[in-house]
């Protein structure tokens, strides 16, 4: 399966979906999170690293551009590119070396380094979904390699989502 849509009701229902695709990429891979500001791409993080009993606070490294994490020999890479000027920052911080084919990296604004990011094996998109009186979310994720594929499957296997339709109006 190359495509799902997931019902996000909720901030604990965004930190399942991280927790999910924590426990389906324990091989790593290349995650590009999409979504405007406050959408809700880094409390994705913070629930794949809280699964992972990670502790410590999660926030955006905005200035850093890049947080890594190791846990339990697994190593981490939580990018967020949103104040990255030029995609070439990203060769002169060496960051090739964060590819490497276990490791699993977590873009927040991809579109920004692109041309120096490996393609993504996921790419999630959280998009604000009005509930009634409340705002919840809607994960539109796209499979762009078999590894990816294979997590899209497992998600639709999962009974903690409600899935929508996939040609729903944005
Ligand atoms: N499914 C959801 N329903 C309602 N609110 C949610 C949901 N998921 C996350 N939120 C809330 O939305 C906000 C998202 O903030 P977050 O920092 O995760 O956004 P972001 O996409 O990383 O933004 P930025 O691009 O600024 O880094 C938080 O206040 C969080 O509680
Ligand atoms: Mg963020």
């Amino acid at each position: 399966m190359n495509e799902i849509n997931i019902l996000l009701a909720d901030e604990d229902a965004t930190m399942e979906l991280g927790a999910k695709l924590g426990a389906a990429l324990t091989g790593g891979g290349i995650v590009y999170l999409q979504g405007d500001l406050g959408a809700g791409k880094t409390t994705l993080c913070r629930g794949l690293l809280r699964s992972l009993e990670y502790l410590g606070a999660v926030k955006s490294p905005t200035y850093t551009l890049v947080e890594p994490y190791e846990i339990n020999n697994r190593r981490l890479f939580h990018f967020d590119l949103y104040r990255l000027g030029d995609g070439e920052e990203l060769e002169y911080m060496g960051i090739r070396d964060y590819f490497a084919e276990d490791n699993l990296c977590l873009i927040e604004w991809p579109e920004r380094g692109e041309g120096f990011l490996p393609a993504a094996d996921l790419i999630v998109k959280v998009l604000p979904l009005a509930m009634g009186k409340t705002m919840g979310r809607e994960a539109k994720i796209n499979a762009l390699s078999s590894l990816g594929s294979n997590v899209v499957t497992q998600l639709s296997l999962s009974l903690s989502f409600k899935q929508l339709a996939p040609n729903k109006v944005e």
